[in-house]
């Protein structure tokens, strides 16, 4: 009796919280979750069936050619087309969407093969999301329905949401289709490690028992769930066999993570012979991993508190002990979540559901993430200023620099050196060496906002046009390396400024005028320039001198001289270009009136009045023209 009215009790106070927490749930969630879904390589919009469910036709994309594909796994969504990233198309290609909410998401990518009977090759390539690496396929992805596709829970902070495949050497990366659809801000909330700093990655998402294989839309979940797959399995190893009831469940369908009442309908239960149940699954060595754990006491003959108790073990260490569902969900058919976070060192993560008191465990499903922290960004003025540099450097497309430049770590833009700035808690461009790549460009005035820069090596390119005097701002620069290029005019004077600077090579360009003298002073620092292979550069030992230095006055007197005279010499020429003109001309009259001294060109006088007397205008103007020098 007494354990009765507890019981009564317990119930009642949950079945108070359920209500409360669905109250909360509709208020938090008027209206529909943010949802956006791309087709790749589609060229108009596409729905498929059942559900009706609509794709946006490509967009976003960085680069990649479209093709069509063959969908290696029942799981993937029935689309026909796919974006690949051939190698010419740069090493990292993303997904910039815009204009996405700030929340939570939840972000799924489904790969593809491209359909086409000479390409047999699976791809293999790294997904990162936001600058954090997420995945990376393995051989023999396309023949497990489980590895067609990854998906995490991540906050997008910005507006805007990028995912990135990068090539690893193996296969041009080919993506189906980009999901992200938005969940409840405290989704798969699990305590001091969760947050914006880590993304969750969904290892292993498992039904239980008899249900199918299905997405929370086939089970008529909410659409706040994410529409989250789960994948059928009817029994263990060696353990377990499947069981199921028509019963509705209560404390489905709530907040935060709105799991559906079909997944609690059926479970695995142990036996007899094995009353113990136990899953085992492979995973990345030396992660942590978030375990969540479903039941709901759905055997009828299971009716009272303590009638089945169990206790879970991961990887050999008791997680929770003396589990009890009725007793902690106040009766039958009701759900239970549990989870807790793992440290897994080895390839291996094992559950076990240890019946105690000789009864026999059970559970409904089973959902494993991989715990991964967030990256740090690069500064965004450096990936500003690296944009610029893209475009004025007339960057090789088969350089990428797509994405963020220093992350994930594992695929850095190539030709960029990032060091992590602890002050800011951004990443920042500390070395550019683009020697030798094909750049067909000139360096703008920006370069300079890379402040952190301490090496740069533009050598053996087509780059021309002024080495910018702006260079000269970046206080930490050592190496300086622009020879081989066709860069012209003079050294900047602010290059004397650079007081770390080690070696400077201008050597090999088209640069003139003198080279300034506080950059001849540098050797003294035990720096090594080369300004040899310049036809014009002057004014340091082992190249010419520049001729005499001259004060200000002396530059304006020979400014001025040199106007006059260049006045002068205008004018002469003026006069004799007139002459020659009036000489030839009156030789055309006589020529044509058979006049025989005409020719003679020491007779010009003559050949001038004849010119006054048949052409009075022309005469006033030659005219004035013989007077005025004289
Ligand atoms: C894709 O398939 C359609 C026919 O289904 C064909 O018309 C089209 O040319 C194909 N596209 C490519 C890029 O192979
Ligand atoms: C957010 O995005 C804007 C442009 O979309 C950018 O200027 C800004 O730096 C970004 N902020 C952060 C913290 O990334
Ligand atoms: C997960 O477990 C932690 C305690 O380990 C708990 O604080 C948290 O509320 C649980 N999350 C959910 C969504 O039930
Ligand atoms: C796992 O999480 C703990 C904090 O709970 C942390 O100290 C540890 O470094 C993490 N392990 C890995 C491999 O990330
Ligand atoms: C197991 O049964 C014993 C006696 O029947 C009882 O004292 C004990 O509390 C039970 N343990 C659990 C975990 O229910
Ligand atoms: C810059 O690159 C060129 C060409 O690869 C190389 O020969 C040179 O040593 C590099 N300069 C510096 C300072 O490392
Ligand atoms: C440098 O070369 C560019 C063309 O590449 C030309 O427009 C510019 O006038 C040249 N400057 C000097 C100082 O010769
Ligand atoms: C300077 O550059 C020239 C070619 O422009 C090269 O022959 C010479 O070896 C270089 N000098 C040094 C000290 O590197």
């Amino acid at each position: 009796m007494l354990l009765r009215s507890f019981i009564h009790h317990k119930f009642l106070v949950c079945t108070i919280l359920s209500v409360i927490s669905l109250r909360n749930a509709a208020a938090q969630h008027e209206g529909e979750p943010y949802a956006m879904r791309i087709s790749c390589g589609a060229p108009k919009d596409v729905t498929t069936k059942p559900t009706n469910t609509l794709w946006k036709k490509d967009f976003g994309y960085t680069g990649g050619k479209q093709a069509n594909a063959t969908i290696p796994s029942f799981i993937e969504p029935q689309l026909k087309t796919l974006r690949y990233f051939p190698l010419s198309d740069g090493p990292e290609n993303c997904y910039d969407i815009t204009d996405i909410p700030r929340g939570h998401y939840e972000v799924r990518l489904f790969f593809a093969l491209i359909a086409d009977p000479n390409f047999d090759n699976e791809p293999m390539f790294d997904i990162s999301i936001e600058g954090t690496q997420i995945h990376s396929l393995k051989s023999g992805w396309s023949n497990n329905d489980e590895q067609s596709f990854v998906e995490a829970l991540v906050f997008v902070t910005n507006a805007s949401f990028t995912a990135c495949f990068h090539s690893t050497g193996h296969g041009d990366p080919s993506i189906l289709s980009i999901e992200i659809l938005q969940v409840d801000d405290t989704a798969y909330y699990s305590g001091p490690l969760w947050g914006k700093g880590t993304v969750l990655r969904t290892a292993k998402r498992l039904t239980c028992g008899t249900g199918k294989s299905a997405f929370d839309e086939d089970y008529g979940g909410s659409h706040w769930g994410g529409d989250r797959f789960w994948l059928a399995i009817s029994y263990f190893q060696d353990s377990g066999h499947s069981i199921s009831t028509e019963h509705s469940i209560s404390m489905t369908s709530i907040s935060p993570n709105f799991y559906p009442e079909k997944l609690y309908q059926s479970a695995i239960v142990g036996s007899d012979l094995q009353p113990d149940l136990s899953f085992e699954m492979e995973v990345e060595p030396n992660r942590n991993y978030s375990v969540w754990l479903h039941f709901s006491e759905i055997d009828p003959r299971i009716t009272g508190e303590g009638e089945r108790t169990f206790d879970i073990s991961l990887n050999g260490d008791i997680a929770f002990e003396n589990i009890n569902i009725i007793g902690m969900t106040g009766g039958s058919n009701a759900a239970l979540v549990l989870n807790t976070t793992v440290e897994v060192s080895g390839k291996a993560l094992t559950i076990v559901l240890r019946g105690t008191n000789g009864s026999h465990a059970i559970i409904n499903a089973i959902e494993v993430f991989e715990v991964i922290s967030v990256e740090s960004k690069t500064s965004a003025d450096d990936v500003g200023t690296l944009q610029i540099l893209k475009s004025s450097l007339g960057l090789p497309r088969r350089l990428g620099w797509n994405g963020d430049p220093c992350v994930p770590q594992q695929h850095p833009w190539s030709g960029v050196d990032c060091q992590f700035d602890s002050k800011s808690g951004n990443w920042v461009i500390d070395g550019l060496g683009l020697d030798n790549q094909g750049l067909k460009g000139f360096l703008p005035n920006d370069i300079a906002k890379l402040q952190h820069l301490q090496s740069i090596n533009f050598s053996e390119n087509n780059l021309y046009g002024a080495i910018p005097s702006s260079l000269g701002t970046i206080a930490g620069l050592q190496t300086l390396d622009l020879s081989y290029n066709q860069l012209n005019g003079s050294i900047p004077e602010s290059l004397g400024q650079l007081t770390l600077l080690q070696i400077l090579n201008l050597n090999g360009n088209l640069l003139s005028g003198r080279v300034p003298a506080s950059l001849g002073g540098l050797p003294l620092h035990r720096a090594s320039f080369n300004f040899t292979g310049n036809a014009g550069l002057c004014g340091i030992p082992g190249l010419p001198s520049c001729g005499p230095r001259l004060s200000v006055a002396a530059k304006i007197g020979i400014a001025f001289g040199a106007s006059f005279v260049f006045l002068l010499a205008v004018v002469a020429a003026l006069i004799w270009w007139k002459r020659r003109e009036n000489i030839l001309r009156a030789q055309r009259i006589a020529a044509a009136r058979e006049a025989p001294y005409a020719k003679a060109r020491t007779h010009f006088a003559r050949d001038v009045q004849m010119t006054k007397h048949h052409r009075p205008r022309d005469q006033v103007r030659s005219h004035t023209l013989i007077m005025d020098p004289t």
